[in-house]
């Protein structure tokens, strides 16, 4: 039995990637995904269902979750980099209007059509143990455009926003602005849900995937720029836009993270 660790060190799984986003200056990584979506190179990523952390979350924690806000509305909820939509389509069908945001015009197709297609007969991969349907379905939406262009939701700010793979896509030295955006993004005591991924990858090595062991704290709670290799003196405490609210260990997620991933939520101050 590999561990996920060692399973993302095989040749295959861990140099295509890589090599791809090497070959390109971090200016040119949106043609850099947008090349892998045209050439059917999705499936180095795409994990074929939604997240079963996130599913379990909504299911069995609705103090922390719920997709009905006070004043009786659905919530709103981004997934940036959102892929096929997996999640998208998982989370309108527990209650929220939720939007996925892609820069690839072929990856807001694909996800297009999975949604159509999913909405209509929704597999059981969609729904955990503790699943009954108390607040029906919300919206399906896609935007194509860049998460780090201010007009890409056309000035819609969000209750929650849910990132699983898009922080650790993304070159370190663009974490800083990933952080500034999500503050932009929710509304003031809206909350950042983190798939965290992946943990068990040492700091030293390159992505995409980045390992973000510390990133998330760094960045969001600490205010740092989520650079953590080659390490440097710790940030003066607590000065980010967000404050950490739960930190879980999640009994079931992706086999890739299965054991390592940690769900984080982050209120915004
Ligand atoms: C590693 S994939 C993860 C996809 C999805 N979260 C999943 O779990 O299948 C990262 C995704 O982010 C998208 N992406 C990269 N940069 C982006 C940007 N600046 N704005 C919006 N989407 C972006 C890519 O096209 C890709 O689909």
């Amino acid at each position: 039995m590999t561990t996920p660790a060692e399973r993302l060190q095989t040749p295959e799984g861990r140099s295509r990637l890589i090599k791809h986003f090497e070959q390109s200056s971090i200016e040119k990584h949106n043609d850099a995904w947008n090349d892998l979506w045209e050439t059917g190179s999705s499936n180095m990523w795409d994990r074929g269902k939604p997240s079963p952390a996130l599913i379990d979350l909504l299911e069995q924690r609705e103090d922390i979750l719920s997709p009905i806000a006070a004043n009786g509305q659905r919530k709103k909820i981004l997934v940036p980099g959102c892929g096929k939509g997996y999640d998208v389509v998982m989370l309108a069908l527990h209650g929220f209007d939720a939007v996925g945001l892609e820069i690839s015009s072929k990856g807001v197709s694909t996800a297009e059509e999975y949604a159509h297609k999913e909405l209509q007969t929704p597999q059981a991969y969609n729904f955990g143990p503790a699943w009954a349907n108390k607040f029906g379905r919300g919206s399906v939406s896609f935007i194509q455009g860049d998460f780090f262009q201010s007009d890409c939701t056309k000035g819609e700010k969000f209750d929650l926003i849910y990132d699983y793979t898009f922080l650790c896509a993304l070159h370190p030295e663009m974490r800083a602005q990933w952080a500034s955006r999500m503050a932009d993004l929710l509304f003031s005591g809206g909350l950042l849900v983190c798939l965290e991924f992946p943990l068990f990858k040492e700091l030293s090595h390159p992505g995409p995937p980045w390992p973000l062991q510390g990133v998330h704290s760094d960045l969001l709670a600490e205010g740092g720029d989520g650079i953590l290799y080659p390490p440097k003196p710790p940030q003066q405490a607590g000065t980010g836009s967000f404050e950490r609210k739960w930190y879980i260990k999640p009994e079931r997620s992706y086999e890739s993270g299965q054991g390592a991933d940690m769900l984080s939520i982050y209120a915004r101050k």
